[in-house]
């Protein structure tokens, strides 16, 4: 394999990483995400041989090591529900030049996968959880899903070594803004990485109104008063999350503002859906058939020239325009993309 070339887009971001989802299902129904009236029992997924097989995401992601993607995160849809997905994390740990691989799961088959994802290569996760209020929980993920489950989960990863463990909270205005105090003191209690994510306009099902956003300066503002706060500096260009630290603990927080302050002057990630779509924003309104071209017989030069073609003719900053004009584009939804 040649030496890893740094592939740059009209607006001089480098690509660096890629989001891989690997099924557009998902056990949960979170109100943001998977709205029910949506994805009910009539809702047509993906059939299996739609899906990219493991062989051919493994193919896609060797051609994007070479143009300079250094980091792949694993997501759904609930990824967890791909079957034998520890043989695509072994298959991915095994690529020469990929220095982070970790994965985001809503935390449900964590506790029997966990120890099995660790032994594949998988370097860490990141749990969703909205709340540890039982009732809050269960109106946002509209399964009654428990919060047992989701911590006995995060309990298995941490055993595994999935270290750190970082937990995501998506805070939605008039749902879970109470349960931001009881979260920060729960991961600062067990050493947990918090990340506080501002609602988003992803996609069109859940109905997004800007003021159901909490701010993330709000989040920071009330967490401050109870327990003092310090920013940290990035630890590398482009990392999303701002982070901050207790002034009297290790702990760390983060937060995640891309409504309220966008960041896609610095955004480096690539995103593949699980049926091969390729997208250059999280607000895309269009993908790039990569299946296409891999179920086409294309050689790796060709696959290659596909991907630096999207990725040197990208100018998405959707965040950044974010207006009434933006808002009734047909935007992909996020469990087809991943987040
Ligand atoms: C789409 S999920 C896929 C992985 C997995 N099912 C999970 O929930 O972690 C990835 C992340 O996107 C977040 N997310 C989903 N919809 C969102 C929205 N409208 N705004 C902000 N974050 C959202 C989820 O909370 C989760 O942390
Ligand atoms: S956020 Fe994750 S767990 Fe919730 S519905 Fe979306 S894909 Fe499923």
């Amino acid at each position: 394999m040649s030496e890893p070339t740094t592939t740059i887009d009209r607006l001089g971001r480098p690509l660096r990483d890629l989001r891989v989802s690997v099924t557009d299902r998902c056990n949960f129904r979170c109100t943001y995400c998977m709205p029910r009236e949506i994805y009910g029992g009539a809702f047509r997924f993906l059939p299996h041989e739609a899906l990219l097989t493991f062989e051919e995401i493994t193919r896609f992601a060797r051609v994007a090591i070479s143009l300079g993607v250094t980091k792949i995160r694993l997501t759904g849809g609930e990824p967890l529900l791909r079957r034998e997905l520890e043989r695509l994390v072994t298959m991915l740990a095994g690529l020469e030049g990929l220095a982070d691989l970790t994965l985001t799961t809503n935390g449900s088959a964590l506790a029997a996968k966990a120890e099995l994802l660790a032994q594949a290569g998988l370097r860490r996760v990141t749990v969703s959880l909205d709340s540890l209020d039982e009732e809050t929980f269960a109106r946002l993920n509209d399964v009654a899903f428990p919060v047992a489950r989701v911590l006995e989960g995060i309990e298995a990863a941490e055993r595994a070594g999935l270290a750190p463990i970082k937990v995501n909270m998506v805070v939605r205005r008039g749902q879970n803004e109470h349960s931001v105090l009881p979260m920060a003191r729960f991961a600062r209690d067990r050493g947990y990485t918090l990340r506080f994510i501002e609602y988003m306009d992803v996609g069109h099902t859940n109905g997004w109104a800007l003021e159901e956003v909490v701010p993330s300066e709000e989040v920071l503002a009330a967490i401050d008063a109870e327990m003092p706060l310090e920013p940290l500096p990035p630890r590398y260009p482009g990392e999303v999350a701002s982070r901050f630290r207790y002034r009297d603990g290790d702990a760390e927080i983060g937060v995640i503002s891309s409504v309220t302050q966008p960041f896609c002057g610095s955004c480096t990630r690539a995103r593949l859906t699980a049926e091969g779509a390729l997208y250059t924003c999280l607000f895309g309104t269009d993908g790039v058939d990569v299946r296409a071209t891999l179920r086409a017989g294309a050689d790796d030069e060709a696959l290659r020239d596909q991907l630096l073609e999207v990725w040197r003719s990208r100018t998405d900053r959707y965040s950044e325009l974010r207006s009434a004009a933006t808002r009734d584009l047909p935007k992909v939804e996020m469990s087809r993309i991943g987040g």
